[in-house]
């Protein structure tokens, strides 16, 4: 499938996934909060932990920053930046309230604090220039990411950093046709593998369809850009499979 036109890529992906976003996903991330992290292991061959640590290693910290990670899940970045930089003030913000309780007592396990709010991403209860840095991670296909990038250039301070990693839509056309595959086979096993419920077992075509409307690394910089960021930055790995941004907020 060959997606839209970038200028209009937000307005089409809205209007084929409003319905998912807003009233099924919610049900899905419930579903899976349990075995998230352990499914994401599976389905990654066990990279996941590379994953991180490819993401972490583009990011930059200094002690005492405040830190905002937009969509925290069930808290993997937090955690990664508290073990590294202990004295950060690091906040997650989330809908599901799901994830946000197994990012809990993830971060609990291990002396850590992470400031939660349960909320949606799309208007961020901050205040402007609040935060050093902003993370998101695995979660932009599932966004109006345009506006989520503008929110989280708003609560970043002048000077901010925004670092960004997600499944990308890869550029040659063989690969996307064999990732697409291999991903459907994942969603199937991890599904049978955790007995899924019916929320996260409907929504398997449309992780598919997400990613397919998505964004190329390069796409994703040009829109950054647009959105008022300097100096951005894409690594991408698997042949742009995976892409890690950076982006700053000019002073
Ligand atoms: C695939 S998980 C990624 C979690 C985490 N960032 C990670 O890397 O493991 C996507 C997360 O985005 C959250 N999410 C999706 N749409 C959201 C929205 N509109 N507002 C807030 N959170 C949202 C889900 O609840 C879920 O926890």
């Amino acid at each position: 499938m060959n997606p839209p036109p970038v200028a209009t890529r937000e307005i089409a992906r809205e209007e084929r996934f409003n319905v998912v976003w807003t009233q099924e996903l919610n049900d899905v991330f419930a579903d899976v909060a349990p075995y998230y992290d352990r499914a994401n292991y599976i389905a990654s061959l066990g990279l996941w932990g590379w994953f991180l640590r490819k993401f972490m290693e583009t990011v930059d910290i200094r002690p005492g920053e405040r830190v905002l990670d937009v969509c925290a899940g069930t808290n993997a970045i937090g955690i990664a930046l508290l073990k590294r930089e202990p004295t950060l003030e690091v906040h997650a913000i989330d809908r599901s309230a799901k994830m946000q309780e197994v990012g809990r007592r993830n971060a609990e396990a291990l002396g850590f604090r992470i400031h939660s709010v349960i909320d949606d991403v799309h208007t961020l209860p901050y205040p402007d220039n609040s935060f050093d840095v902003a993370t998101l991670q695995f979660a932009s296909r599932h966004l109006r990411i345009r506006q989520v990038a503008s929110e989280i250039r708003r609560v970043l301070k002048p000077g901010g950093r925004f670092y960004h990693c997600d499944m990308l839509r890869p550029g040659n056309p063989t690969v996307e046709k064999l990732y697409y595959a291999y991903l459907r086979f994942c969603l199937w096993f991890t599904g049978f593998l955790f007995r899924s419920g019916p929320a996260a077992l409907n929504c398997k075509e449309y992780f598919i369809q997400a990613l397919q409307m998505f964004y190329s690394a390069q796409e994703l910089s040009d829109m950054l850009e647009d959105v008022g960021y300097r100096d951005v930055t894409a690594k991408t790995v698997f042949a742009g499979m995976l892409g890690f941004h950076r982006a700053v907020k000019p002073q």
